[in-house]
């Protein structure tokens, strides 16, 4: 087998994703799985397959960057963005919110229901993702039973339609506010003047050089008293030395 730093630039090469920024330990085991599920037995293996092979390529990438995710994921969260976020930005003229590793577009859908609903005009919602095809997903607003569990009843007849098939389609008016643009949290150039950024469950991925470089970057991205939202498994371990203060569960404040 070959070693697994090589395989980490072969798949730099071929699908253009930087491992060396991911934690080790846990893409190797992913990494792992798949070779075993697919009966490929090394690395080299699963590069040839993945230079010849696009539909393997596509399923590996989309496999590689985890994409799950659902409306109202962490309903806690969300109650103090109702409660406290969005009342408090909506202030600002036109308040500009970032979903950065937006996967199926659930978490930013969900922040617009809540504007909606608080009656809050949003200057920009912007979603981004470096997968391309959940993007689509997300564009096209179609969920499945599981990734709208979450969301309460009220919600569910206000702004989904239910077909026939079981899926539920978001509701054409709330879809239209939302931006969806690729973006790499690694290597693409940060859009600035948020008034609040969620890059939830996307860090933990990372290792804690490049968790540190990219809060680093969304604080410079962010309005003076902006917030920042992460993760449950992300708390920020000094937030102060990044400008920032902890507001309440998952949720930090821009200091300047
Ligand atoms: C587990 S999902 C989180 C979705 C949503 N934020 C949530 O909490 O429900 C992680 C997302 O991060 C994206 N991602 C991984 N690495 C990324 C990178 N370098 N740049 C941008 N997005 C990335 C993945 O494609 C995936 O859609």
């Amino acid at each position: 087998m070959v070693d697994y730093e090589k395989l980490k630039r072969d798949i730099h090469k071929t699908l253009g994703i930087d491992l060396t920024a991911y934690k080790d330990q846990q893409m190797r085991r992913r990494i792992n799985q798949w070779i075993e599920r697919h009966q490929l037995k090394t690395y080299n293996q699963l590069v040839a397959t993945l230079e010849t092979d696009i539909d393997h390529r596509e399923k590996f990438r989309e496999y590689l960057t985890i994409n799950t995710s659902n409306f109202f994921r962490d309903t806690k969260v969300f109650d103090v963005i109702r409660d406290k976020v969005l009342p408090e930005i909506s202030r600002s003229a036109r308040p500009r919110i970032w979903s950065a590793g937006a996967s199926i577009g659930a978490e930013i859908y969900s922040i617009a229901i809540l504007m909606n609903e608080a009656k809050f005009t949003p200057g920009l919602l912007l979603a981004t993702d470096l997968d391309e095809s959940v993007l689509e997903k997300a564009r096209a607003g179609v969920y499945l039973p599981n990734q709208i569990a979450g969301t309460n009843q009220e919600y569910l007849d206000k702004y989904f339609t239910k077909k026939p098939n079981g899926h539920w389609v978001i509701d054409e008016k709330i879809k239209k506010q939302v931006v969806f643009k690729t973006h790499d949290l690694l290597r693409s150039t940060y859009e600035r003047d948020f008034d609040l950024i969620l890059c939830r469950n996307v860090f933990i991925y990372f290792t804690s050089e490049t968790q540190q470089r990219l809060i680093t970057n969304f604080v410079q991205s962010l309005k003076p008293s902006g917030y920042f939202i992460v993760g449950s498994a992300e708390q920020i371990m000094d937030p102060v030395s990044y400008g920032l203060q902890r507001v309440s569960y998952c949720v930090y404040r821009k200091t300047l």
